[in-house]
């Protein structure tokens, strides 16, 4: 039976580090809408680029662009069996209605939302150290969670890369976008009875079996 939870949370709260645990613990995959559109920066269409653009502003990509990728996403094998940890999506109210459309066409619906909360300053310590793995995607922080060689990843050697997007003002922006557009999805979904609130500034081990326990429970 698929299983379909969103990680609702500031840039910078941890969504995309629980999640890549998760799918470990849980084997539900992860379907990161960010992720999505930074792999569209090889494609040469005048739209990637645009999206691309958008990004390193730190502006939300249009609604139907996004909810057209998530769908394709959605039809592929192994969500259909598993489901999917929603990892940056819905970001906006049309955004998580269109996603109820979407799941009610297969009789299924969103389970829980589990939502990480963290301040703007924290937000910006985390998302300005952040690094990552070109190749593998794991993500290091330079002081919370360094590689062991300076700017390589431990487990391919590649050199880890930092977002356009990860600049202090970009981050910013990126803050204040959510709490005008993203953060009424907390009570969208709390009135709905499937909202799970989870202390974030705490570390990272301490998050994850809460994460678990409430995707299990
Ligand atoms: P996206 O990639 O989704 O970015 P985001 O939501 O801003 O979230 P981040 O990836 O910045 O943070 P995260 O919560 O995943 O944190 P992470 O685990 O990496 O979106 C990027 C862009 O794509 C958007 O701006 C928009 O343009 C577009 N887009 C994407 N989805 C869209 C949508 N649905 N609609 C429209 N546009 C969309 O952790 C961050 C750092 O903190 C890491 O270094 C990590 O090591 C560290 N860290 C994590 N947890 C902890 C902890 N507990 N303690 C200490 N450090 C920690």
């Amino acid at each position: 039976m698929p299983t379909y939870i969103i990680l609702l949370g500031p840039p910078g709260c941890g969504k995309g580090t629980q999640a890549k645990r998760l799918v470990d613990l849980t084997g539900i995959p992860q379907v990161s809408t960010g992720d999505l559109f930074r792999a569209m920066k090889t494609m040469d269409t005048p739209l990637a680029r645009e999206i691309q653009a958008m990004m390193a502003r730190g502006e939300l990509i249009p609604d139907a662009t996004t909810v057209s990728m998530l769908a394709d996403r959605l039809e592929e094998s192994d969500c259909r069996e598993n489901g999917a940890l929603l990892d940056g999506f819905p970001r906006t109210i049309p955004q998580a209605e269109a996603l109820d459309d979407l799941l009610a066409e297969s009789g299924q619906r969103v389970s829980k939302v589990l939502y990480l909360d963290i301040t703007e300053e924290e937000a910006v310590r985390r998302v300005s150290g952040r690094r990552s793995c070109p190749t593998c995607g794991r993500i290091y922080h330079v002081a919370f969670d360094p590689p062991k060689v300076a700017e390589r990843c431990d487990d391919d050697g590649a050199v880890l890369s930092q977002r356009a997007d990860d600049q202090p003002d970009v981050v910013s922006e990126r803050y204040q976008l959510y709490l005008e557009k993203t953060a009424p999805l907390a009570d969208f979904y709390r009135e709905r009875g499937i909202l799970v609130e989870i202390s974030a500034m705490r570390p990272v081990d301490e998050i994850t079996p809460e994460m678990v326990a409430a995707i299990q429970g």
